[in-house]
């Protein structure tokens, strides 16, 4: 989507599409001569968040319609808001034509000003108006929205002109977690990747690398390795560094789960569903899609992104329940059940990360069925070793609404870790496995302030509506930008 700011009089702007409130409406209408013709358009319209109505204007007038969108007339509440937008998207999904423009000035949100309200509402638009069609051998007549502009006149202009340019960042990341999730795994594997991680490296400050079997063998993964190996897709650990900030700023290091498909390996998952595992990825997609947002808006901070890409196949030089494997950090591993991987490949990498000696680390992925049974998808799972970063994630989270909700790591639960043969297993039973699957990860994580995001719920959608959300590139970029 294209993002624009637009100057000048409501009534005057070319656009397919006016997007306003009834009272805004009413009045560009008086302004157009065109009252009463607006009046009995609007007869059964019911001025209410979520009611939307498309009117169609008479020749002559430079919008060619409005869009009225029910607000009450008075201020929303955040949640009417995101209602009222969610309505807006839904329309603007299905409109046959190419561009609206929107009209925030004259809707009141309580508790968000000019600047959080563009970005809200832009966010969820963003989320409403992308297409996935890359994979279908015929793509219908395109008639689509692609720009949206919105309205910025008056003291509040400035906010929104920075509101938008956010946005756009933001959009393009959304974007980009989105396709790579979307994308099959038949051609979405680790080198398609790192394909997609080196476009990045054409910006300015911007390196790629990109750490093959051999090396990351050589280095010590043996955790990192005991799941890679079964696949005939060679798995690959991608590094993409960005210097905006001074060169003495110690850098946030971005971690994603990349398992472009998870089987279970020798324990193996059952049938139905399993494509669904093609989502595995989306850990590792959004942290690179809230990369490109911040190389996009030029933040002006340090930021190392580490993806952990492999595939978890069952065959014959696969890893067995049982199998003791030695990681990076020295610490062993019982591996009792190989469906447990995400951990595996993540620990590695935490341990990697050490080198860059980061601020905070956070690491995101589809790692456990058990937070979709805990929160589902409203809210992504957040595990933390240190409350202020913690709570610098969940304030992004709740600003661009993309909530995260903080689970415990004590002690208690590392009990559940322990191996007779080992230094730990990598299952920790049937209670509370989201958190002794971070319970695990923070045994990686002990030389940096860090976080993880368990997002198995948030990332993408099942059934009807199935597909990548892009979630949390949205926190994760509004977490770069208050560090900015
Ligand atoms: N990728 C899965 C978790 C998952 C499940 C993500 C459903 C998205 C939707 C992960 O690798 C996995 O298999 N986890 C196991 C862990 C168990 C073996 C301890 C799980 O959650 O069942
Ligand atoms: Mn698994
Ligand atoms: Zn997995």
């Amino acid at each position: 989507m294209k993002y624009s700011s637009k100057p000048g009089k409501l009534e005057a702007l070319r656009t397919d599409c006016l997007v306003l409130p009834l009272a805004s409406a009413r009045r560009a209408a008086r302004r157009l001569g065109m009252a009463d013709y607006l009046k009995s358009a609007t007869v059964d319209f019911k001025d209410q968040p979520g009611n939307v109505q498309l009117v169609a204007l008479p020749a002559g007038p430079k919008p060619r319609r409005l869009l009225i969108v029910g607000s009450g007339g008075q201020a929303v509440s955040g949640d009417d808001f995101r209602k009222l937008i969610n309505a807006v998207g839904g329309m603007l999904k299905q409109a046959p034509f190419k561009d609206a423009v929107l009209d925030l000035h004259s809707i009141k949100v309580t508790g968000s000003d000019a600047y959080r309200k563009t970005r809200i509402a832009l966010s969820a638009l963003s989320g409403h108006l992308y297409w996935y069609d890359e994979m279908k051998s015929r793509v219908e007549p395109s008639n689509r929205i692609a720009r949206i502009g919105v309205h910025a006149d008056g003291p509040a202009a400035t906010a929104i002109r920075r509101a938008v340019r956010h946005a756009q960042a933001l959009d393009a990341g959304l974007a980009l977690a989105r396709d790579l999730g979307n994308t099959p795994p038949n051609v979405c594997n680790p080198t398609y990747l790192a394909r997609s991680a080196r476009r990045l490296g054409s910006a300015d400050n911007v390196t790629v690398r990109v750490i093959d079997e051999r090396q990351i063998e050589k280095l010590g993964m043996g955790a990192f390795m005991s799941v890679t190996r079964g696949s005939a897709t060679p798995g690959k650990l991608i590094i993409v560094e960005y210097r905006g900030g001074k060169a003495k700023d110690a850098p946030v290091v971005l971690i994603g789960k990349g398992i472009t498909f998870d089987t279970g390996g020798i324990s193996l998952k059952p049938g139905a569903g399993m494509d669904e595992m093609k989502f595995d990825m989306c850990g590792a997609a959004s942290v690179l899609g809230a990369t490109r947002s911040a190389i996009d808006a030029k933040l002006p901070i340090n930021l190392v992104t580490i993806l952990a890409a492999a595939e978890n196949m069952p065959s014959g030089i696969a890893s067995r329940p049982g199998d003791i494997v030695t990681s990076l950090s020295g610490q062993t591993v019982e591996i009792l059940n190989t469906d447990a991987e995400g951990r595996l490949v993540l620990c590695d990498a935490l341990t990697y990360a050490e080198r860059y000696k980061p601020k905070a680390v956070v690491d995101v992925a589809t790692l456990t069925g058990a937070i979709i049974i805990a929160l589902g998808s409203p809210a992504s799972g957040l595990f933390s070793n240190d409350d202020a970063l913690a709570q610098s994630l969940l304030d992004a989270g709740e600003f661009i609404r993309d909530r995260a909700w903080r689970m415990p790591i004590w002690d208690d639960y590392q009990e559940q870790l322990k191996s007779n043969f080992a230094d730990m297993a990598n299952i920790g039973g049937r209670q509370a496995g989201s958190i002794t699957a971070a319970c695990f990860l923070s045994r990686f994580a002990k030389q940096f302030p860090w976080a993880h995001l368990d997002v198995a719920a948030s990332a993408f959608s099942s059934g009807a509506n199935k597909g990548a959300s892009g979630r949390p590139v949205p926190l994760l970029f509004e977490y770069l930008l208050s560090q900015a």
